[in-house]
């Protein structure tokens, strides 16, 4: 029986309807790793992507410093369940600091805050009543994939450290997940390859290399969606527009975080990442995809945390595995596929 099909009838059995009459029975369980924020943090567009997909069937949420501080992540994401009235969904939170990598001047100075111990600040209508899980995220994400075997879809989006954690507590782990969709790294040997943290890095791989290479060394099906990819991206104010022009709590929000930002900047294009993630695994084909052998430097040099990509394995790649690696975009499509589901009614 699918793992879709025992949900239904679990919940049948407990007399409890806790999923929302848009899921199918062919809709993919997916675990959401995310550094999360509000938006405008692509995350958060992302989520709203996930949970407004019936293609999707999203059993948990898991939480990871990047962004932002756990804390911070952990309570917005809280929030954005209320406001998108899916409380049904468990959060659980991970892990609070990368590996390996310590604090340094370069990354207080830099994008993110990933190593903040400040207290998180008051999301949008407030701080959530809804609770964190007990479990630790790792923990949840090994017994979820082991209950499950072959059927759960894991979909990060933030630094790898939850995903790199479960791995390694459980041989058996990763040969149980289904597939692991990635937005993280950049791909010098393809176009638009460039850092956006260093000059080759990209942020989540940057912020837990040793995690990125661990996952990306795992045996775990990958399809990676790097910095190549996202930047075929383009959400100008004209977009931003046709996005808020129907109102929900989702637009709202959307009002509220863009809206000055492009009255300030008019001009302003924003690039989407996670978004085109979460959106390859909804529909493959808007994304163009190339099979790669891709692997993370985790020497604590000038190119911590830079991903290299070959068609073959090269010398000091030993033991690197194949993946997808995503790197254009029908961009018209996406957009308006994303536009469209944001402005769906919530919990439909
Ligand atoms: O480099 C872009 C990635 O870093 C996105 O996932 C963004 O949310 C940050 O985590
Ligand atoms: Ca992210």
């Amino acid at each position: 029986m699918k793992l879709r099909s025992r949900v239904l009838l679990c919940c049948w059995l407990i007399g409890f309807a806790g999923l929302t009459s848009a899921q199918n029975d062919d809709s993919i369980p997916i675990i959401f790793d995310t550094d999360f924020a509000m938006p405008p943090t692509d995350d958060a567009l992302a989520l709203m992507l996930a949970l407004q997909s019936p293609e999707l069937d999203i059993l948990g949420i898991t939480t990871v410093a990047g962004n932002h501080s756990l804390e911070q992540a952990t309570s917005d994401v809280l929030r954005m369940l209320e406001i998108a009235e899916r409380i049904d969904i468990p959060v659980h939170e991970g892990a609070d600091l990368p590996l390996v990598h310590r604090v340094s001047d370069f990354a207080v100075k830099s994008y993110g805050s990933w190593y903040s111990d400040e207290p998180p600040t008051e999301p949008y209508g407030g701080f959530a009543k809804k609770k964190v899980e007990d479990e630790p995220a790792a923990a949840y994400i090994e017994r979820e994939v082991l209950a499950n075997p072959g059927e759960i879809t894991i979909v990060a989006l933030g630094p790898l450290t939850n995903i790199a954690r479960a791995i390694q507590s459980n041989p058996d782990f990763a040969g149980k997940v289904k597939q692991l969709v990635i937005m993280g790294g950049a791909v010098a040997s393809l176009p638009d390859g460039a850092g956006n943290i260093t000059p080759n890095a990209e942020y989540n791989f940057w912020v837990d290399p040793e995690a990125a290479r661990i996952t990306l060394r795992s045996g775990i099906p990958i399809e990676l969606s790097p910095l190549n990819v996202s930047r075929k991206s383009a959400l100008t104010r004209d977009w931003y527009n046709k996005m808020v022009a129907v109102e929900t709590p989702l637009t709202n929000l959307l009002k509220i975080s863009l809206g000055p930002r492009f009255e300030t900047d008019p001009d302003r294009v924003w690039l989407m990442y996670d978004q085109i993630a979460v959106a390859s695994l909804i529909d493959p084909s808007l994304v163009t995809s190339e099979k790669m052998y891709v692997d993370v430097d985790d020497n604590h040099d000038i190119n911590y945390g830079v991903s290299l990509g070959g068609s073959e394995v090269w010398p000091g790649a030993e033991g690197t595995q194949q993946m997808n690696v995503q790197h254009d975009l029908d961009w018209p499509r996406f957009i308006k596929m994303f536009i469209e589901r944001v402005q769906r009614p919530v919990a439909d």
